[in-house]
């Protein structure tokens, strides 16, 4: 069978998405997981586009080594020079470097000719290839390009050196016939197009991707592109997981293979979302909350009788054990290690330390202790930074009843380490906490969007806030969990806000060394 590269953008176009804005450290967590899941190349950012961005690239190359590590570059020496610094050290360099081809990008946002496309894409892959052995070009607006240009510059620049084409429905726009015979066309008419890997690249924003992706493999794409989740610009990218399943699924129709884990697609689709804040909607295809439930009595029935009336997906094949109890509150610090490393977490003895007696707190108030509480308090240990100056939430108390004003008293700790109070009112509990953290933090914030959701099943299941707002004029998504909402809220703004700190941190860090 036909082997079919997983190339996951999650970090890079996924991390596009509006509201969602990874730290380093996160950024490695995930590399790490989609090592795990399988991943044959792992986009790891664009290093040109920031300071943040280039140290995430250069220590996710450094740290990942089953899979090979990219990152995304314009056509201009620059990036390409600065993706070089950021992406040497890794196993595999390899280089992701994109011009569009399509009428109405050329005319209209590079406002160069068709000819001068060709000459900027040649001559950026030939300089790309003087470092890197491997080098992906992208015809970006493939699917709305004349196919004839398009079959002349990938030509051009496959001659140039090019090790991977990829053909992004950038605005996903087309639809699985057209994206199909695009890929059947460029196959059958670019001379050494077979020396090369042929790449699929679709946006969701008419609800096709899976099935463009899907198509592009029945016509000869080697390799797909997308993320967890489906996270991306817009409607997102292709969810990598729907494509791994209907594969393995639909196995006689495809007759490819991957070599993506399967049992690890429910861990990474959770470390996802927890980390970029991002919800996955309950019916989402494969790691919905509701993909393996069945309400109707008609559907139970069938069920009960043979699962394969109604379940063509088992909750196993993903290795969705979220629900499996694990620990209890007598459980020792052994157990808590060795179940620590069952799940694939190395942690130091201080994060090993805080995280069990973050357990042990939690054992105390809540009586089952399930493999996503686990996953989720194991993974903010992961990723904490001990060195960058954060507010801390010391207190907090609301007073709440249906007929007064509600207020909030709440006292941090500043970065400076003074520990300060304050008491607010608000129109319910959780503006009265807004309205005193916007007194206690030390920029302008204003919130714009708010969510809160549990953590597993249950009523006595952790609750999870996730914040949109801006601090000091920036845009920034944070998000902390607590067995109380109102605890989580609270958090939650502060991570928002150390977040940005430690963003600011990071830049001044960077421009004092240049
Ligand atoms: O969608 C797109 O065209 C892209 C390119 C940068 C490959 O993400
Ligand atoms: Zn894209």
């Amino acid at each position: 069978m036909r082997n079919i590269d997983i190339f996951d953008t999650t970090l890079r176009d996924g991390e596009q998405s509006a509201g969602i804005n990874l730290n380093t450290a996160e950024k490695i967590e995930i590399a790490r997981q989609l090592e795990r899941f399988g991943a044959t190349v792992i986009e790891s950012g664009f290093p040109a586009a920031s300071p943040g961005d280039f140290d995430a690239v250069q220590r996710i190359a450094s740290t990942v080594k089953d899979s090979i590590v990219t990152g995304l570059a314009r056509s201009v020496r620059s990036d390409i020079d600065s993706a070089w610094e950021a992406l040497k050290g890794g196993v595999q360099p390899h280089l992701h470097i994109f011009l569009a081809t399509s009428p109405i990008h050329m005319q209209h946002k590079l406002m160069k000719t068709p000819e001068e496309v060709v000459e900027i894409a040649v001559e950026s892959v030939k300089y790309a290839r003087k470092y890197f052995p491997l080098v992906e070009w992208s015809a970006e607006d493939a699917s709305r390009s004349d196919p004839e240009f398009l079959a002349y510059i990938v030509r051009k620049v496959v001659e140039a050196g090019a090790t991977t084409i990829n053909l992004p429905d950038t605005v996903g726009y087309a639809t699985p016939q057209e994206y199909g015979a695009m890929f059947r066309y460029i196959k059958e008419t670019v001379p050494g197009i077979e020396r090369v890997k042929l790449s699929a690249h679709c946006h969701n924003d008419l609800g096709m991707a899976t099935a463009n992706t899907l198509a592009a493999i029945e016509n000869g794409a080697d390799q797909i592109e997308g993320t967890i989740n489906g996270i991306g610009e817009r409607a997102g990218n292709v969810a990598l997981e729907e494509i791994a399943v209907a594969l393995h699924i639909r196995k006689q129709i495809y007759e490819v293979e991957t070599n993506i884990n399967l049992k690890e697609i429910k861990r990474t689709s959770e470390m996802v979302s927890q980390l970029t804040g991002s919800f996955i909607q309950p019916n989402k295809a494969v790691v919905g909350k509701n993909a393996f439930a069945h309400e109707s009595g008609i559907h139970q029935d069938g069920m009960l009788k043979n699962p394969l009336t109604y379940e063509i997906i088992t909750p196993e094949l993903i290795g969705d054990a979220s629900t499996q109890l694990v620990l209890g509150k007598h459980s020792g610090r052994h157990a808590f290690r060795d179940r620590a490393i069952q799940m694939g977490f190395e942690l130091d003895d201080e994060k090993l330390n805080k995280a069990f007696a973050e357990f042990k707190k939690l054992a105390d108030k809540k009586k089952e202790i399930v493999e996503a509480d686990l996953f989720v308090l194991l993974t903010d240990q992961q990723i904490s930074d001990k060195e960058t100056p954060v507010y801390k939430l010391e207190s907090v108390q609301v007073q709440y009843d249906t007929e007064n004003i509600p207020t909030a008293t709440v006292s941090v700790t500043r970065p400076a380490g003074e520990v300060v109070r304050e008491a607010t009112t608000g129109a319910g509990s959780v503006e009265a906490i807004f309205n005193t953290l916007e007194r206690l933090v030390e920029e302008e914030a204003h919130i714009l969007d708010y969510r809160v959701t549990s953590i597993g099943k249950g009523r006595d299941a952790l609750g999870e806030a996730v914040i949109n707002m801006t601090y000091a004029g920036e845009a920034v998504t944070g998000r902390d969990v607590a067995q109380d909402v109102l605890e989580a809220t609270a958090k939650a703004y502060l991570n928002a806000v150390n977040r940005q700190l430690a963003k600011n941190h990071v830049q001044t860090e960077a421009t004092i060394t240049t």
